[in-house]
């Protein structure tokens, strides 16, 4: 078997040392290479996919492309918010929050197996490429964050975004280099010792 690239300890480092980065804590005014875009998304198509039908569209949005991001997401939310909820300190939100990014990646997982693959799968396969994604940037020393706020699945964003009747938009990440002074947040797991169920014996 040929070596592994990298030791364990270094994998287990850089899946650690990866948080979500929010768009207040990026640098907004440094761009980021399209070279190092596309390593990134390069990284994200080498996950698992059952079928191989690479079920994944990146649509990479930088400079004055994320005005039309805004505009069609702020319309969205206005469409698809009940009266009740809607807030528009939210609505300004999503006005800035592309702005404070560099660079936002609407992600897309396009259906290509037919019947065959259940969509959850596919779905499956997407997460696994934005890990993927968000892994490689952390390694750039890019902060990258996953948003997946429930206009995504409005009739407006994915008319904006061509999303076929069967396919979706799971997710948007927010990259960029993270803003001078950064304090790297913090999380927390449990202890992995109660996840885990050891069976071990015949009667299992
Ligand atoms: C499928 C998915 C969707 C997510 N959507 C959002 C979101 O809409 N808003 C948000 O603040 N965080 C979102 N996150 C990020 C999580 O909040 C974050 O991963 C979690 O707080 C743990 O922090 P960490 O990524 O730094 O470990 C999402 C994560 C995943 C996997």
């Amino acid at each position: 078997m040929p070596e592994s690239p990298v030791t364990l300890a270094q994998a287990s480092a850089l899946i650690r040392h990866r948080r979500s980065i929010k768009p207040q804590d990026l640098d907004p005014a440094r761009e980021v290479d399209a070279e190092l875009i596309t390593e990134l998304i390069e990284n994200a198509t080498w996950a698992p996919n059952h079928g191989l039908t690479e079920p994944w569209k990146f649509h990479v949005f930088q400079g004055e492309a994320r005005h039309a991001l805004i505009a069609s997401m702020q319309q969205t939310y206005r469409e698809v918010t009940p009266a009740a909820e809607f807030r528009e300190d939210k609505l300004e939100k999503i006005g800035t929050n592309p702005l404070l990014a560099p660079v936002v990646i609407a992600c897309v997982m396009e259906r290509r197996g037919g019947a065959k693959i259940p969509e959850v799968e596919e779905i499956e396969a997407m997460a696994c490429a934005l890990q993927n994604l968000m892994l490689s940037a952390t390694a750039a020393g890019l902060g990258s964050y996953w948003s997946s706020p429930p206009l995504l699945d409005g009739a407006t964003f994915r008319s904006f975004l061509n999303v076929n009747a069967e396919d979706r938009c799971v997710g948007l990440i927010y990259l960029g280099w993270p803003r001078a002074g950064l304090n790297w947040p913090r999380s927390v797991r449990q202890p992995v010792a109660s996840k885990i169920i050891w069976r071990t014996t015949a009667d299992a």
